[in-house]
């Protein structure tokens, strides 16, 4: 039975523990730590938890708990201390996005990993999705043909009181507005199907959110040999309509499911009709899809558990929270510099360190208020995109 500690108490402590509680032959849920007094040991109440202990300071929980997994579900900025705590006290991580706000401080934790023989998990729950599934498999399939032009919207919308929890709406505590903190599901997700860009260019903006330092708008542009994909970053959509779309040479498919393949006439012009047998090889490659046993969350913390008890690779890697966190830093490079920005980024690109985004980022708005906690329950975005 693997003994199962949760880091961080707040709004998404629940999912994880959720998460746990669906395998109850493979795990227990042993302890709890929060630093906001009372916050974990509140949580013993529950009837799923009455055998845990709570804790809250990280030390104390690591030196009395004999642990073999810790989720961490605190504040970005804190990500990095904490895992390294984490695997340094031998136990095996899994962390919330965003992995951490540099790719210094991503880089510390996956070395930590490997020099103390600990599995480092990044929290993408959206690649445990059938729709996110079932897109990637037709993708990789081949059967749109190359792929020409991707369009991403992370598009959420939140109100201004959302920023005024403490460590939201600064680059210091946050670590970056909503490409950091929203987008990063559907850029890790644009990695995940179409790969690594070659360029990045951005523009950054706040445009609704006076009480916040950071960006709640983004727009990025990203380079492919011959492709491009756009990818908008927004808490300023209203009605939330996350999307990709994807367009290859052959046809279109998208989360949400639709499928169009076009072919052209003698004049180039589409055909009415287009290509039905195109279209229905593709809508057979996604019948064939089989349902993932979890979805989201619970799914990936039953494939860290498996990697926890086998000692192999989770599916979701440092590296790969690592590759997510360094788009979102060329995207913020290249919007703060107004430039274009070529990747992979150098570890000797200012930006590689942890402090530079925080002295040279434009403050749009400085942050007005400061409250421990926030009333009313946390809604989830479309399609179960949740943050
Ligand atoms: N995967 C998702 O869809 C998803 C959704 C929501 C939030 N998140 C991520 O989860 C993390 C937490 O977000 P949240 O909404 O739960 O925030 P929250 O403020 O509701 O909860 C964070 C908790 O961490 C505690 N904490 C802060 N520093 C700590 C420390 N050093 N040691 C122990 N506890 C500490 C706080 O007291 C708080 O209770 C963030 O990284 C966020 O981006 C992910």
């Amino acid at each position: 039975m693997l003994k199962i500690g949760i880091i961080g108490t707040g709004g998404i402590a629940a999912t994880h523990i959720d998460g746990y509680l669906r395998f109850p032959q493979e795990c227990e849920i042993v302890a709890l730590c929060d630093v906001a007094p009372g916050r974990a040991a509140a949580l013993l109440a529950e009837p799923s938890l009455t055998s845990a202990r709570a804790y809250e300071r990280i030390e104390d929980m690591l030196a009395a708990e004999d642990l073999d997994l810790v989720s961490i579900a605190t504040p970005p900025s804190t990500h990095a201390e904490l895992t390294i705590a984490a695997l340094r006290a031998g136990v095996d991580v899994l962390v919330e996005k965003p992995m951490a706000p540099s790719l210094e401080e991503c880089d510390a934790m996956i070395a930590a990993a490997a020099e103390n023989g600990r599995i480092l998990s990044v929290v993408a729950q959206n690649r445990f999705r059938d729709d996110m599934a079932t897109l990637k498999t037709v993708l990789d399939s081949g059967l749109i043909g190359p792929v020409s032009h991707a369009q991403v919207s992370s598009a959420w919308w939140r109100g201004t009181a959302y920023y005024d929890l403490w460590w939201r709406g600064t680059w210091e505590s946050e670590g970056g507005g909503c490409t950091l903190n929203h987008a990063i599901h559907h850029l890790d997700l644009t990695l995940w199907m179409l790969g690594a860009p070659r360029a990045v260019t951005s523009v950054l903006t706040n445009a609704a959110h006076e009480n916040s330092e950071v960006e709640d708008l983004s727009v990025a542009v990203l380079q492919y040999d011959r492709a491009l994909a756009e990818v908008t970053s927004s808490v300023v959509h209203h009605g939330e309509e996350q999307a990709i779309v994807v367009q290859g040479r052959h046809a279109r498919v998208s989360q949400p499911w639709k499928v169009v393949a076009d072919t052209a006439g003698p004049n180039g012009f589409p055909l009415p009709g287009g290509d039905p047998g195109r279209a229905a090889e593709i809508e057979a490659l996604a019948a064939a899809h089989s349902p993932l046993e979890h979805e989201g969350h619970p799914g990936q913390i039953g494939d860290v558990l498996g990697a926890v008890r086998e000692r192999r690779r989770p599916v979701v890697d440092g590296a790969d929270g690592r590759r997510a966190i360094e788009l979102v830093t060329a995207i913020y490079v290249a919007g703060i510099e107004r430039r274009t920005v070529d990747l992979p980024l150098p570890a000797d690109d200012p930006y590689y360190r942890a402090g530079t985004l925080v002295a040279r980022a434009p403050h749009f708005f400085e942050k007005t208020a400061a409250v421990a906690d926030l009333p009313g329950a946390i809604t989830v975005g479309s399609s179960a995109v949740d943050d």
